[in-house]
């Protein structure tokens, strides 16, 4: 895959983070900005999770909407890296028997942890149409976009 310009993904993130919106308005900017920027990110969403109910709810996504509004813990990629509290990177989802399909389009997806005082409390879910679309270098991207977010959740 050729790869985007992460520094400056950075720099523009950083960017709608400090802006003075309210806390979705600036989710939902990262995932219009994420999606335009990187032609491998096709869906780029958020889901919110809830520890008691060990349940995650879609937050702002960008991109079809999805039937996966609700998403038990343990369930699909998203409920399995809930569970696991670690990146989950599936390189092809056919290969993956926990999957919870959202476009027969979709070829690849990681999902990354969001972490606020050492509790799950959110997830970032990126679908792509290519096959193995993520490396080390998307992995670590968004994990560190994990750390900006969670400072605003
Ligand atoms: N594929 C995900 C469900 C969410 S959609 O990708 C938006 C999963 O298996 O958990």
């Amino acid at each position: 895959m050729e790869k985007p310009n992460f520094d400056s993904l950075r720099i523009e993130i950083k960017k709608i983070l400090n802006e003075e919106t309210g806390k979705d308005e600036k989710l939902k900017k990262i995932c219009r900005f994420l999606k335009e920027e990187v032609y491998y990110y096709n869906w780029v969403g958020f889901y919110m999770a809830d520890n008691d109910r060990r349940e995650l709810t879609l937050g702002p996504f960008e991109g079809e909407d999805t039937e996966h509004k609700r998403i038990k813990f343990g369930s699909g990629i998203c409920g399995q890296a809930a569970e696991r509290k670690k990146t989950f990177l599936v390189k092809d989802i056919s290969k993956e028997k926990n999957y919870l399909a959202c476009s027969p389009l979709v070829k690849s997806e990681i999902v990354v942890p969001v972490f606020k005082n050492g509790e799950l409390v959110a997830e970032i879910d990126i679908d792509s149409h290519f096959i193995d679309a993520f490396d080390e270098e998307d992995k670590k991207f968004l994990e560190d976009l994990a750390i900006e977010v969670s400072k605003i959740l």
